[in-house]
């Protein structure tokens, strides 16, 4: 652990000697138009450019965790679920933070039968997939009025869960909306401690990755199992995925230390870029340390009302 540590100091000296991004620590709470607007900022610039053309705003996973430069990782959460609707005989789907509609894109054009929903504070989808059964909802997941209850048989959220300071409410929405034996599976990252118990390191660790991620704050993934409970859900699967993603983490790290080799043009780059776009450079370089010590966790989850 003291070994982590040490890297988590090292590390975040050699980047703020790099980058000045003391600015991330400006905001204190974000609110939904400041999460609006990140994603506005950040949607072509920092996602399709440097992530993925299709529009993913997720982490790379992959089974055996290996990473290998060039190859996509980004389908993996969808190839998961795929697998999930091919298995049952599902109508209605629902996503939670849908973003700019990549996953649904990608499901839709393999179950033609299916209708999708997807909810987000900034929904988009590409022209080319405007063809298939997809229906966006702008809005907030905390309040899911426009479906009916019992009607859905399949919820699913990607990485977005974590914006929520109130996710009880988004697993009794979660629940209303189901049918009975309906499924619910979550992919996210939360923090493996309670807040009051970090260290102070841990906490710089911690804030590093909320902040340039416009979180509020990590929740403790204690708190998961309360909600679970309180609102019935059974689990069918709970699973710790850090050495599913580990490798992919240090593969962003060592990517943002390359571009730093490119030196004055980097610099040039990172003076001209949205704040937004910027900051997000903290957590991106940060999150394989968070994970290697264990600080945060990903977890995939499959529930069932
Ligand atoms: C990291 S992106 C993930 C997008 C998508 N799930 C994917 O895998 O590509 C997080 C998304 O959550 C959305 N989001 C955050 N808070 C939300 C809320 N309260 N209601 C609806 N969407 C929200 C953001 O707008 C953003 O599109």
């Amino acid at each position: 652990m003291e070994e982590y540590k040490k890297k988590l100091l090292k590390d975040f000296v050699w980047l703020r000697n790099k980058i000045n991004f003391d600015f991330i620590y400006d905001k204190n709470e974000f609110t939904y138009n400041d999460i609006k607007r990140y994603y506005k900022k950040t949607k072509y610039l920092l996602y399709r450019l440097m992530g993925s053309k299709e529009g993913y705003m997720h982490i790379d996973i992959s089974d055996d965790g290996i990473h290998q430069n060039g190859k996509n990782y980004q389908t993996y959460h969808v190839n998961k679920i795929n697998e999930i609707i091919k298995q049952n005989n599902f109508k209605n789907v629902l996503e939670l933070g849908c973003g700019q509609g990549a996953n649904m894109a990608y499901l839709a054009k393999r179950n033609p039968d299916i209708s999708f929903t997807g909810i987000d504070l900034y929904p988009s989808l590409d022209k080319k997939n405007r063809k298939y059964n997809i229906k966006l909802i702008e809005g907030d997941y905390h309040n899911l009025e426009k479906i009916e209850s019992n009607s859905v048989d399949f919820v699913y959220a990607i990485e977005t869960l974590c914006y929520s300071t109130n996710k009880n409410q988004i697993f009794k929405e979660v629940n209303r909306v189901l049918k009975k034996g309906g499924l619910f599976v979550i992919y996210d990252a939360y923090l493996n401690k309670p807040r009051n118990q970090l260290t102070e390191i841990e906490e710089l660790g911690a804030t590093l990755v909320e902040k340039g991620y416009y979180l509020d704050e990590f929740e403790f993934i204690g708190n998961i199992n309360n909600y679970i409970k309180k609102n019935n859900f059974k689990v069918i699967k709970a699973e710790n995925m850090k050495n599913k993603i580990i490798n992919h983490l240090y593969a962003y790290q060592n990517r943002i230390k390359k571009y730093f080799k490119m030196g004055i043009i980097f610099k040039v780059f990172c003076k001209l870029i949205p704040k937004e776009v910027l900051g997000n450079i903290v957590p991106v370089y940060f999150m394989a340390n968070t994970v290697e010590m264990d600080l945060s966790v990903y977890y995939y989850h499959k529930l069932q009302k």
